[in-house]
């Protein structure tokens, strides 16, 4: 990253990036590394949600979207499996009072399908109670994959198409994002990625065509506010072109 990870470099306030997306990793190496367990690495991740949450409104951010658990991650050994839900539905019943009263407005987008119904309950209560509030709007991707989010999509509109509900030959992006679980969210303008690894991992693969990418080699539990500002620092210097096709199309 451009900026050192110690300290919060000077940010452009007209610049901050309206959507911050993070894949939050390396939970099990940070555990492994201090020869834990890797449940205790999740652990401490979840301490560094809380961080973030609190950075990422400090720094004038909108929206955050973390990937908490992916549709993939059902492979991992089941008692890593039932940790990570306990953290979940821990993180749901003792931070959401906290967040409510700090006006952040909790989203999630995945599927329910083989979600334990405890914790499909309790998202489902934590996405009604604070509807309505206004500051940061946190969605937690929680059994998501992008691939399988398109797909759901897609035999949405084509079961619309069926019933004769929408013509087929009218159905554009639009119409797509419309179905998307992120319906009605901006697109990230900026995807951190923490752990080192360099790759999207089946995460907003659609809402991602334009997105600016951030990679940071600390570990998800040793994430800070001065790191989430030194990735927004590096977005700011970058320069988003968008492919350019507003100013090929009136050429
Ligand atoms: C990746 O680390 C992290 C996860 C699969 C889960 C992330 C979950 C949390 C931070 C806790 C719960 C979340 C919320 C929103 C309360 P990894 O295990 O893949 O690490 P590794 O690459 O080092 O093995």
């Amino acid at each position: 990253m451009a900026a050192p990870e110690d300290a919060v470099p000077p940010l452009d306030a007209n610049s901050v990036p309206r959507h911050v997306a993070i894949i939050m990793d390396g939970n099990g190496r940070w555990a492994e590394q201090r020869s834990l367990p890797r449940t205790e690495g999740h652990r401490r991740g979840v301490a560094s949600v809380r961080t973030c949450v609190r950075a990422a409104a400090e720094l004038g951010i909108r929206y955050l979207t973390l990937y908490a658990f992916s549709s993939e991650n059902w492979r991992r050994p089941r008692n890593e499996v039932s940790e990570l839900m306990v953290l979940l539905k821990r993180f749901i019943r003792r931070d959401l009072v906290e967040m409510h009263e700090e006006n952040v407005q909790l989203r999630v987008i995945g599927s329910e399908d083989h979600a334990e119904d405890e914790v499909a309950k309790l998202m489902r209560e934590a996405v009604h109670l604070t509807r309505n509030n206004t500051g940061l709007v946190l969605t937690v991707a929680f059994n998501y994959g992008a691939r399988d989010e398109i797909v759901r999509a897609a035999r949405a509109l084509a079961i619309k198409a069926h019933e004769g509900e929408i013509d087929p030959a009218a159905i554009d992006a639009e119409q797509l994002e419309d179905h998307l679980d992120t319906a009605g969210l901006p697109e990230p303008d900026l995807l951190i990625r923490t752990g080192g690894e360099q790759r999207i991992s089946n995460f907003l693969l659609w809402q991602c065509a334009y997105t600016e990418f951030v990679f940071c080699h600390a570990f998800w539990p040793e994430f800070t506010k001065e790191m989430l500002a030194a990735a927004v620092a590096e977005y700011q210097h970058r320069e988003r072109r968008f492919g350019g096709i507003k100013a090929r199309c009136s050429a």
